[in-house]
C-alpha cells in the first residue's frame, strides 16, 4: 500500500486528479472506475478543469460506476446517475455508449448484474478504480459483513442508509431500500485502487483499513491485499494512524 497524508482535502483533490489525469494521458483507452459522493467531487472538479485548460481527452475511455439504488430512473436527482453526469460526464468529452453505470431500473436485476461484471471483463478489466470510504468502513455499497469475495448484486441498505436518505425524498416511500453495487471481489480485480478518504468522520475507518485487521466488518481493509493500492488520506483522517511514519507513508514535500 502506497500511504499519503496531506494537509487537507483540496491537497488530496489536487493529487487525486494528478494520477487520474496521468493514467489517462498514458492509456487514453483506460478503463475507470468512478465513485459518487462528496469525497470525490474535488477531483471531478479538477479533471473537467483539466479538459477544459489542458485538453484531458476522456473520449476513449470507459467507465463503470462502483453503484446504483434500486427503482430511481436516471433522470431522478437522487441517482448515481444524475450524480456523475452533473459532476463530471456532462462537462468532459466522455463517449456515452462507454459510460456503464448500474440500472437501477432493470427488469432482471440479477441478470443485469450478471452482464455488468461480464462487461467489465470485456472492457479487459479495470484500470483504475476510485474508492471513497464509508465512516464504517464500507466501500461501495459493502456495508460491514459484506463477503470479502462477492460480485456485483442487489444489497439491502442498512436503516443508517435509509435514515440518511430520508431527508433527500419528499415522499418516504420513494426512499431507495435496495442498491446495486460492485462487490467487494470486483473491486480487487481492478489493476489499481484509488481510495480518499477526508475529514474526521473517516478517522476510525481509515485506521482500521490501514491498521487493523482484515475483516468483513470494515470491508475497506481488504485493500491490504490489493497489489496496487494507494491511499490518499488528510491530516484529520490520518489523526490516529499509529505506524504513521512506518508503513510507506510518505509525506508530500
Ligand atoms: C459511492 C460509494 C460510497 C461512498 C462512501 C463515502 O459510489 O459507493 O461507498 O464512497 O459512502 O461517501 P462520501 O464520499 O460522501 O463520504
Amino acid at each position: 500500500m502506497l500511504v499519503e497524508v496531506f494537509p487537507d482535502y483540496e491537497a488530496i483533490s489536487d493529487r487525486a486528479a494528478e494520477i487520474v489525469t496521468d493514467q489517462i494521458r498514458r492509456k487514453p483507452d483506460s478503463v475507470i472506475g468512478f465513485a459518487t459522493g462528496s469525497t470525490p467531487l474535488g477531483l471531478y472538479k479538477r479533471l473537467i478543469q483539466n479538459h477544459a485548460k489542458h485538453g484531458l481527452d476522456f473520449s476513449k475511455i470507459t467507465t463503470f460506476n462502483l453503484d446504483e439504488y434500486v427503482g430511481l430512473s436516471p433522470d431522478h436527482d437522487q441517482s448515481y446517475h444524475y450524480f456523475m453526469w452533473k459532476n463530471l460526464f456532462d462537462h468532459v468529452n466522455v463517449t456515452p455508449a462507454r459510460v456503464h453505470i448500474p440500472q437501477g431500473m432493470a427488469d432482471d436485476v440479477d441478470a443485469f448484474c450478471e452482464w455488468y461484471e461480464r462487461r467489465i471483463e470485456q472492457a479487459g478489466g479495470i484500470d483504475l478504480q476510485i474508492l471513497g470510504i464509508g465512516g464504517n468502513g464500507h466501500i461501495a455499497f459493502n456495508e460491514p459483513g459484506s463477503s470479502l469475495g462477492s460480485r456485483t448484486r442487489i444489497k439491502t441498505l442498512t436503516q443508517k442508509t435509509l435514515e440518511d436518505n430520508a431527508r433527500f425524498f419528499d415522499d418516504p416511500a420513494e426512499v431507495p431500500r435496495y442498491a446495486i453495487t460492485m462487490g467487494v471481489g470486483t473491486i480487487m480485480d481492478a489493476r489499481k485502487v484509488l481510495l480518499l478518504g477526508s475529514g474526521s468522520g473517516k478517522t476510525a475507518a481509515i485506521k482500521a483499513t490501514l491498521e487493523g485487521p482484515i475483516t468483513a466488518m470494515v470491508p475497506a481493509t481488504i485493500v491490504q491485499l490489493h497489489r496496487h493500492a494507494h491511499i490518499l488520506v488528510d491530516e484529520a483522517a490520518a489523526a490516529t494512524l499509529e505506524y504513521r511514519h512506518h508503513h510507506g507513508i510518505t509525506e508530500p514535500k
